[in-house]
């Protein structure tokens, strides 16, 4: 299947923040609750090995994504481990949620991150879950070139192909976003106003979807992007997918060389 980039509404700068925060609680709640990420546990672990360090800077975190789910699988093996949550446009209220809720475990960056160049004071493993799609691919080349050069560990992840059958799966994801509403957390009329009286969230939802399906990256072009990286090969790479019942992620792994 060829890659399109199409616009996600996400993404957009004009995109009202309310609708956005909505869509990105959503997947929040469907990430944890169905445990999406639990077959990159290892590789979670791995990472976080070869940083020497308990500290991970999550990039384009969203609502959050799968954390409150994760950090229940990596406190076993790293219990003083802290992740920073952070975002190009912070969801203060989303994050506050996460701290409340994370045993310690979880603090944010009130600025927005730009994933493309991370600021120099944000050390330890970089995560990405569900956004490498989200960015061209300069830009995602931009996010691994900027790791290289900080030296930084950075693992990527995403719970979608860019396949036939994943573009079926998506697309009748507005009907659990009509399901799962009443479940999500915390509370508010706009919610429910956006998600069933003015359909907007699932519509936004279903598009996007679609569109993130038709954007990710497969395993082949992101092992071509590290080839093209300056100073690359001073990095290890591990590119692939892992499968956990009927879940698929993609993830990439880099780290330096000894
Ligand atoms: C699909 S959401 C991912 C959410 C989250 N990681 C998860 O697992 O649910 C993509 C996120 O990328 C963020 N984003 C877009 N451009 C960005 C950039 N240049 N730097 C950092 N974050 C960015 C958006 O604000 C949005 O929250």
């Amino acid at each position: 299947m060829p890659r399109f980039h199409l616009i996600e509404f996400e993404d957009q700068q004009w995109f009202p923040k309310n609708i956005r925060n909505y869509m990105t609680d959503f997947l929040q709640f469907v990430t944890n609750q169905f445990d999406l990420f639990k077959g990159s546990v290892p590789i979670l672990q791995k990472g976080l090995e070869k940083s020497g360090q308990s500290q991970i800077i999550d990039l384009a975190s969203g609502g959050g994504g799968a954390w409150l789910k994760l950090i229940k699988h990596l406190e076993k093996s790293h219990p003083n481990l802290k992740v920073k949550l952070t975002d190009y446009y912070p969801n203060h209220r989303a994050f506050k949620k996460i701290v409340q809720q994370g045993n310690g475990h979880f603090d944010f960056e009130k600025a927005s991150v730009n994933a493309l160049q991370v600021p120099k004071n944000l050390k330890g493993f970089r995560t990405q879950f569900l956004s490498f799609h989200h960015f061209k691919p300069a830009d995602a080349q931009q996010i691994l070139q900027n790791a290289v050069d900080n030296q930084a560990v950075i693992g990527i992840f995403e719970a979608q192909k860019r396949s036939v059958a994943h573009f079926i799966q998506f697309f009748f994801s507005p009907i659990n976003v009509l399901l799962m509403t009443p479940f999500i957390r915390p509370f508010s009329l706009g919610r429910f106003l956006f998600t069933y009286l003015i359909p907007i969230v699932p519509i936004f939802v279903w598009w996007d979807g679609l569109v993130s399906v038709l954007r990710t990256y497969s395993v082949a072009e992101m092992e071509a992007m590290t080839k093209d990286l300056k100073h690359g090969d001073s990095f290890e790479w591990e590119i692939g997918e892992v499968k956990n019942g009927p879940v698929v992620n993609l993830y990439l792994l880099g780290y330096p060389k000894k």
